[in-house]
């Protein structure tokens, strides 16, 4: 594990977007793992920037998103799909089919799963996987549980995590109950995962996952395990490993 703390936002998003150039740059045609939430857009302002500087082309890149709400269009602006647009899909010249998120909006979500599964299994393995982490220790929308499950599935959202999420709603009554989420087998599959963790709040959270016993009800201890696995914080969510 290589674990690294940032003095301020800024250098943190600058490192993580790094992580992410550096890879397409010598790999023009990666495949990767993108999350949602709060922790990446600052990394995602970096990532737009450096493609309109001239510095990389996502023009032959394949994404691969963790999660969406389930009952949630491509049109929904609270939805996953709608996010990434924002802020960064539209701003860069990744090409519309090598993006994928899983539809929350479909009829069946449990087939919807397993076309997502599908189609991971046809790249085989993510270059690289980006994630934040949940306060209860989720990542993706693995919720802690006495047992986890590998392949994408739906999944009742803990209460936790609907509050933490209220804040992008106008009505918090609205958030989803449910979501659709990779399972941790395709996270821990990835060649290279780059966990990226801001704030105060987080950071018990982050040092029992890292320091802590490997647990499924702190998902985010699997990452323990994982044999490429990179983690920057700024000093408030690494505050307890000084
Ligand atoms: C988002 C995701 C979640 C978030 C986590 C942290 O796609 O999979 O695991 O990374 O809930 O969210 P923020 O960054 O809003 O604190």
């Amino acid at each position: 594990m290589n674990m690294l703390t940032f003095p301020s936002e800024a250098e943190l998003n600058e490192a993580a977007a790094g992580v992410i150039t550096d890879l397409v740059r010598t790999k023009p045609h990666a495949v990767i793992g993108l999350a949602t939430g709060g922790t990446p857009v600052g990394i995602y302002r970096t990532m737009i920037r450096s493609y309109q500087n001239g510095m990389v082309s996502y023009q032959q890149v394949t994404t691969f998103n963790l999660d969406e709400y389930v009952g949630c269009s491509v049109e929904d602006p609270q939805s996953y799909a709608c996010y990434m647009q924002e802020h960064l899909f539209r701003h860069i010249d990744v090409q519309p089919m090598n993006i994928h998120i899983p539809d929350g909006s479909v009829r069946d979500p449990e087939a919807e799963c397993r076309r997502y599964d599908e189609r991971l299994e046809a790249v085989g393995q993510l270059d690289l996987q980006l994630l934040g982490l949940g306060h209860n220790g989720h990542i993706g929308f693995n919720e802690p549980d006495h047992s986890l499950i590998s392949s994408t599935h739906v999944v009742a959202l803990r209460d936790e995590t609907r509050q933490a999420n209220a804040r992008f709603f106008d009505d918090p009554g609205r958030v989803p109950t449910h979501a659709i989420t990779m399972g941790v087998g395709a996270i821990l599959k990835a060649k290279k995962i780059l966990l990226v963790v801001k704030g105060s709040d987080k950071a018990d959270i982050v040092h029992r996952a890292l320091t802590g016993e490997i647990k499924t009800e702190c998902p985010a201890s699997l990452l323990q395990t994982h044999p490429n696995l990179v983690v920057m914080m700024d000093e408030e969510a690494g505050r307890h490993f000084r």
